[in-house]
């Protein structure tokens, strides 16, 4: 690419992301409880969470696929980001937990559970995700939408090759060395599912029809692979301070990760060949589809 074209690119991309993440804390900030509502302390753990600094992907990929499909922003689409980001934030606060990965840093701040103790902390996260589907119930679109976007983003947190389904094998395949298969299982159930919901969400939000849910289907299920492969070796690769999150923390828990099993430069090799899968899905959608094909680069460009 030529210099020029690489600055415009660049400059696109934080454009994208920078509206994505201001659309996104603007719609979270109306919509949850303000921290002096009572019961105060589970509403200032939920903020506590929210407003640490997440990069809003999810939401940004939402955005980004509705805007696709629609030709133009989709009016109130930003409620939606919203909710699949209470969604995964849920699963940040539960997944830190000490019954699960026991961490004390997240976003760059103590986790929700050093803070508000552990009983808040799982109440935050089920609140989050109850307050999320009343969310979700209310969005403005046509109601066969919503209900679709609802079955869609439950079953991909749920336990059939959902987030949930995700956890539990990752918990359970610690100290083991599970073969590539069970390992692309796991990423693909908590990281890639949620992520690939994201993005048909979105479309079903503008109106997509079942061919492009399908190319989004397929575009979400490579670059979330891609983005827990990526995740896996920040861990490695990266100090604390750059995550936000405890570095190291998957080797110290004897993980079933990418980087354990392969190395990190086959690791980094797989994510990069994913991004160009995923580039051939969205084809069909021309010049649309540029801006998702910039956020796939970045997810696994990213350093945080
Ligand atoms: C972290 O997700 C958890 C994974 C699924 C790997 P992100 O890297 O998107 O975390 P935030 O939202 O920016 O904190
Ligand atoms: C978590 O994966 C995926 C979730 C469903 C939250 P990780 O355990 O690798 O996420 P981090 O590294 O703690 O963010
Ligand atoms: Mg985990
Ligand atoms: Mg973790
Ligand atoms: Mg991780």
């Amino acid at each position: 690419m030529f210099p020029l074209a690489l600055l415009y690119c660049l400059l696109m991309l934080r454009e994208t992301l920078e509206r994505g993440q201001h659309a996104t804390d603007a719609a979270l900030d109306r919509l949850i409880p303000l921290e002096t509502e009572p019961p105060a302390s589970i509403h200032k753990a939920m903020r506590h969470s929210v407003f640490a600094g997440g990069k809003r992907l999810r939401p940004i990929l939402c955005i980004e696929a509705g805007r696709m499909i629609a030709g133009s922003l989709p009016a109130g689409i930003e409620d939606l980001g919203a909710a699949l980001e209470m969604l995964h934030t849920y699963s940040l606060i539960h997944d830190d937990l000490p019954a699960l990965d026991n961490d004390d840093l997240r976003r760059g701040r103590p986790t929700c559970h050093k803070v508000f103790g552990e009983a808040i902390a799982i109440l935050a996260g089920d609140a989050l995700q109850t307050q999320a589907y009343e969310i979700l119930a209310l969005l403005k679109c046509p109601p066969e939408s919503r209900v679709r976007i609802i079955a869609e983003i439950a079953h991909a947190t749920g336990t059939i090759d959902g987030m949930i389904g995700g956890q539990v094998v990752d918990l359970e395949a610690e100290h083991s060395h599970p073969a590539a298969e069970m390992l692309e299982y796991i990423h693909r159930s908590k990281t890639a599912a949620l992520i690939t919901a994201s993005l048909i969400s979105g479309g079903l939000y503008a109106g997509a029809n079942d061919s492009q849910v399908q190319k989004l289907r397929a575009f979400g299920l490579a670059i979330g692979l891609a983005f827990q492969i990526v995740d896996d070796v920040l861990d490695v690769t990266q100090t604390s301070e750059q995550l936000g999150k405890t570095a190291g923390k998957d080797t110290a828990s004897e993980k079933a990760t990418y980087p354990a099993l392969f190395g990190i430069e086959a690791s980094l090799r797989k994510a990069d060949a994913l991004v160009d899968d995923a580039f051939e899905q969205l084809k069909t959608f021309g010049g649309r589809g540029e801006t998702l094909k910039e956020l796939a680069r970045f997810l696994v460009e990213r350093k945080n």
